[in-house]
């Protein structure tokens, strides 16, 4: 499987993939046709990598030589944090016939879908901060650099105390010359508030006009995990829309994982789901954003991720109305994901 370029091992840890980092290709990248724009700013192409893949500047910068235009930078704090130990990606199986198990079971081999398992780790701000900078002055035109950042929540924290976190790191993110700022409000892989933050419209609303008065020009996108609930859905589009460009989703679906001998992995916590096996359900909740943005004039752009693989998928998301899509598994297991869907079309 996959076109031979040179890939993140998920036999070594993080640690190890953040120093080798393959040297950008001189491919000859297809073009796109058709004018596209992330949050208002051009772009050669609608194709993303999502936050997590690009654990540096030179992951990035790989990734965009290989025709990728939005180039996540991966979900960075405001303080360092060290990545969970292997496995951070561990292949499972889905069990046939379930929408959303509360388990799966893992498999020797990479069969499409893995359970992610990093923790969401930080480099130190000012580490980040030069990375930043750096990567977007070696950046091309049509390229647009957006950093994910999220907080890091203190046991005695209010939501205000959070906000004003997610705010620190996203000024920090466009002072250091992103394009956009990618605040994550889902992370299938913590159980602490900032890690189920889109399920509170509420609160996301507090931290969502707190980022936006912190970084009134840079374009905000708001990267939310499943909602099987209308009203929790509209409820969300209501209190995000008049501080966010965009609503990007979905993050991996939340469940435990247990091996053949019937150990429970991670001890016995959930993990989020990734890969081929959630790409119905990714599917089904931008439909449902699409309906309801449409029905109540809602002011959001919606950017679709999860399970997306191949350039079906690209036009399944654009018919959902998104404005691009964002690529994670896929472009992990085969770094050439991008350069086959812009030579098929979409
Ligand atoms: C290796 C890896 C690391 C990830 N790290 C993050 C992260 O730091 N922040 C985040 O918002 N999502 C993270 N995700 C979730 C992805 O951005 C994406 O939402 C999810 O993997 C679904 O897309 P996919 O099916 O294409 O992998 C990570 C995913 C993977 C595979």
């Amino acid at each position: 499987m996959g076109s031979g370029f040179a890939k993140y091992d998920i036999t070594r840890d993080y640690a190890w993939n953040f120093e080798h980092v393959p040297e950008p290709v001189d491919d000859v990248v297809p073009g796109v046709e058709g004018v596209w724009s992330y949050c208002g700013v051009t772009v050669e192409s609608p194709l993303g990598i999502a936050a997590g893949p690009l654990l540096n500047g030179k992951w990035l910068l790989y990734y965009a030589a290989l025709g990728f235009d939005i180039l996540t930078y991966k979900t960075v704090r405001r303080c360092e944090r060290a990545s969970y130990g292997l496995p951070n990606l561990q292949p499972i199986a889905w069990p046939s016939g379930e929408a959303l198990p509360d388990e799966v079971g893992t498999t020797e081999s990479m069969e499409g879908s893995w359970a992610v398992s990093f923790g969401m780790p930080s480099k130190p701000p000012r580490f980040w901060q030069d990375d930043v900078a750096a990567t977007r002055s070696r950046l091309a035109k049509g390229k647009f650099l957006s950093v994910s950042v999220v907080a890091t929540a203190e046991e005695d924290w209010s939501i205000d105390d959070l906000a004003a976190d997610y705010a620190q790191c996203g000024k920090w993110a466009a002072d250091s010359g992103a394009d956009g700022v990618e605040a994550n409000f889902s992370c299938p892989n913590v159980s602490s508030v900032d890690g189920q933050l889109y399920l509170n419209p509420t609160d996301a609303g507090i931290v969502a006009a707190k980022l936006r008065e912190a970084i009134p020009d840079t374009p905000l996108l708001l990267k939310i995990g499943h909602i099987e609930n209308r009203e929790t859905s509209q409820a969300l589009l209501e209190a995000l829309t008049p501080f966010a460009d965009a609503l990007v989703m979905v993050n991996g679906l939340s469940a435990k994982v247990r091996r053949p001998s019937g150990e429970l992995l991670f001890e016995g916590q959930c993990r989020g789901l990734a890969g081929e096996a959630i790409r119905e359900t990714a599917l089904g909740q931008l439909a449902l954003f699409d309906e309801l943005i449409r029905e109540f004039g809602f002011d959001m752009r919606l950017v679709g991720v999860g399970g997306l693989g191949q350039a079906a998928d690209v036009r399944a998301c654009l018919d959902r109305g998104c404005e691009a899509v964002q690529f994670a598994t896929a472009a992990m297991v085969d770094p050439g994901l991008g350069l086959a869907i812009r030579r098929d079309g979409f």
